[in-house]
């Protein structure tokens, strides 16, 4: 089986639990640290093998286009200051992977967004990131992800396990054996199920590696929750009926961080902060201090 290597991102949403800062910025440009949050996104993507990749997007995104684009009044600026070292930054920003862009076309759930990008993907099996899913800077999950679905042919989710009353807030899966060195096979899916509904605590996060064939279930896929065409129900009816190559997940066990949530939002800055030469033994100091003085 072929290693895929194109992604699609969709960041068409409106950011709207980020409001006021999300009114005229959109919510994939607020920085972590110094970087704006699709960038990890894109970074993961590129260093996992998928250089291709699609952004999803709607009005007012231009933001997002010209941070991955050149920037020549910018670098002809930071080149005449002799300032080489940001030069470079701003450099390998617009140099990462090949990104292209498609318009979703109104907001009308995450798996009319994953079908907008059908040309795109064509044939091929291809990955799904999410935006407001960030992962530690090292983690290989996306590689992980897509060995599992070399080795089985299935669509692969990323799972993690969250408290029982936590659930309600992601797509949950039925299992249908047991966890096997990180990887569960799936029998169903339902999307933000009531906690005392839940099949299992395994929620599903944004990384996704599909096979082509979902688009076809995608294009049949009545409106789900929220009246959204929901990409969870796709993959539930390949779960159930084994169509499109079924589904499989993997355990994610490292740090992840929903940068769509403000309290989620700011311990990734710390984590990511901490974790910087520059930044993270002064951050720490300050924030024993801080703890101890409240
Ligand atoms: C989406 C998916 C959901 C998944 C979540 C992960 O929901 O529909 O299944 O658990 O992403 O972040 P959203 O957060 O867009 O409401």
């Amino acid at each position: 089986m072929t290693k895929p290597t194109k992604a699609v991102i969709p960041v068409a949403g409106l950011g709207t639990r980020f409001l006021p800062a999300t009114k005229a910025m959109p919510k994939e440009m607020l920085p972590l640290v110094d970087k704006p949050v699709i960038q990890y996104v894109v970074e993961e993507a590129v260093r996992s093998g998928y250089e291709d990749i699609l952004f999803v997007t709607g009005r007012d995104k231009y933001a997002l286009e010209n941070h991955f684009d050149s920037s020549t009044a910018l670098e002809s600026h930071l080149e005449a200051k002799g300032d080489l070292a940001r030069l470079r930054q701003v450099q390998e920003v617009s140099e990462l992977g090949n990104i292209h862009y498609v318009r979703q076309g109104g907001a009308r759930g995450l798996g009319h967004a994953v079908h907008a990008a059908h040309s795109f993907t064509s044939d091929e099996a291809f990955a799904v990131l999410l935006g407001d899913d960030v992962t530690e800077e090292n983690s290989d999950l996306l590689e992980v992800m897509t060995q599992v679905h070399m080795r089985t042919g299935a669509n692969v989710v990323a799972l993690v396990e969250v408290p029982n009353e936590e659930i309600h807030k992601y797509g949950c899966i039925k299992p249908s054996g047991a966890e096997v060195d990180g990887v569960i096979a799936i029998s169903d899916f339902v999307e933000k199920p009531k906690n005392s509904e839940a099949p299992s605590n395994y929620a599903v996060i944004g990384r996704y590696i599909l096979n082509p064939g979902i688009h076809h279930l995608l294009a049949n896929q009545a409106p789900g929750a929220g009246g959204e065409i929901q990409l969870t129900d796709a993959l539930a009816k390949a779960a159930r009926e084994n169509e499109a190559g079924g589904v499989v997940g993997v355990v994610f066990r490292g740090e992840r961080y929903d940068a769509g949530d403000k309290l989620e939002f700011l311990k990734a800055t710390v984590l990511l902060a901490s974790k910087r030469d520059d930044l993270g033994p002064d951050l720490m100091a300050w924030l024993k201090d801080f703890i101890a003085s409240r």
